[in-house]
């Protein structure tokens, strides 16, 4: 009997990076798939599977407004646990730094099946920013006994850590193949307003927001600066899809009433959205996703942070970190609007998180770890 992999996953930027992975687990001939969604996040997560052709073989369906960190990890605790003890699975897949995958390697752990942890080794060496995703992707580090790492300078935090070296890949980030095999499909917008914004060849400015550690008075200067953004710039288009979480929108939205340039939407589903990355003239954002994909797009972003667990592209002059200062959030899409050597520096096109290859690499190094077929080289663009 081939290994069962059990994916487990709850977010939707979880949902985006393990989609091409499930498909590729779906098509080895050594290794069977399983899926088990937390629902942490509900209609993001449901809109991933949907675009991907992703039917979970379990839902836990955890979502509640207002839910709290140890909610969250409790309830999928709770939820996964009598599943892991029906299936057995060979081991459990768990991407990233969320709740979800914490608390799903815990699971994992505690049933003494081998955790593997996809895009392993990202750290911004600050355990209170991004919170709680610092201390979240440490922990899972703890318990993991296969570390996918993106890129050479994840890896390197991992062997820093005392991690075995030969329990590390370097396998690109995911991300990328979920990019790459969406991006060019051109998938139309819902929205009449987008597509007539797509082809106008207008100014775009694509606004994405929701971190935990600004939530507060932080976003509301994300708010403010964006509204002073729209009124200086009549020829500018702000398009600001928003995430779901209520929080975010009482921050932000009340300042951006009635300006006729920024068009507030639903979070786009992911084919769109990837085409209004590819149609933006300047990025900005807080969220770790869109740093790794806007850069192999050959976008300009600002990252509304304070430091990044992700220094590959600001290395490479694409990614700029500008905290979350109303005024410097100003000056700087301002500058990158008005300098156009600046903004020729930014808007080259980069490609440090990955090749479209780090699904087939992921599953190499699951199959290999279970002793079965050899492992494909490390990806390998920057050296650490
Ligand atoms: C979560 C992750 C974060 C990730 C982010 C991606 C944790 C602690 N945080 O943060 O690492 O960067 O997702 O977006 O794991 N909501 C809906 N529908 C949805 C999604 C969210 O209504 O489809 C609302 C709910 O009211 C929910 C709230 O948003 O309670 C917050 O969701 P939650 O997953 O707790 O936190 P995020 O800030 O989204
Ligand atoms: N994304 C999307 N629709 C949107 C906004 C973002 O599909 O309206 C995608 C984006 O392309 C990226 C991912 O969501 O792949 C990032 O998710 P998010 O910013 O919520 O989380 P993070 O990456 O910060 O954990």
């Amino acid at each position: 009997m081939k290994p069962l992999v059990m994916t487990v996953y709850g977010t939707r930027p979880e949902a985006i990076k393990v989609a091409p992975v499930i498909r590729a687990l779906e098509d080895s001939s050594v290794l069977r798939s399983i899926t088990v969604v937390t629902g942490q996040h509900r209609e993001m997560l449901d809109e991933v599977n949907d675009i991907f052709g992703i039917v979970p073989d379990h839902d836990l369906d955890i979502m509640k407004h207002g839910q709290t960190l140890a909610q969250i990890l409790g309830r999928v605790l709770e939820g996964l646990d009598p599943i892991l003890e029906a299936v057995r699975p060979d081991a459990v897949m768990v991407q990233g730094d969320t709740t979800t995958s914490t608390a799903a390697a815990l699971a994992a752990f505690y049933r003494q099946i081998p955790v593997v942890h996809l895009e392993a080794g990202l750290r911004s060496h600050d355990i209170s920013s991004p919170f709680p995703e610092e201390a979240n992707r440490k922990i899972t580090t703890q318990i993991s006994a296969l570390h996918l790492a993106p890129t050479s300078v994840s890896r390197a935090n991992l062997m820093r850590e005392g991690v075995a070296a030969e329990t590390i890949a370097v396998t690109g980030n995911t991300v990328i193949d979920a990019l790459l095999g969406t991006v060019d499909k051109h998938l139309p917008f819902t929205d009449p307003a987008l597509e007539e914004l797509a082809g106008s060849g207008r100014p775009v400015l694509l606004v994405t927001t929701h971190r935990r550690e600004n939530w507060g008075e932080a976003m509301h200067g994300v708010g403010r600066a964006i509204a002073r953004i729209a009124r200086a710039e009549p020829e500018l288009t702000v398009v600001l899809p928003i995430h779901r979480n209520p929080v975010v929108r009482e921050a932000v939205l009340p300042h951006l009433a009635g300006l006729a340039n920024v068009l507030v939407t639903e979070p786009l589903a992911y084919g769109q959205f990837t085409r209004m990355l590819s149609v933006a003239t300047v990025v900005l954002t807080d969220s770790g996703g869109v740093q790794e994909e806007a850069p192999s797009l050959g976008k300009p972003v600002l990252v509304m942070r304070e430091n990044t667990e992700r220094p590959e592209a600001v290395d490479a002059g694409t990614v700029m970190l500008i905290g979350t200062d109303e005024q410097r959030i100003v000056d700087e899409v301002t500058r990158l609007l008005h300098d156009a050597d600046h903004y020729a520096a930014m808007a080259n096109a980069v490609n440090p998180y990955g090749d479209g290859r780090a699904s087939e690499r992921t599953v190499a190094a699951i199959a290999h770890h279970l002793g079965l077929g050899e492992r494909i080289d490390d990806f390998g663009v920057i050296a650490t």
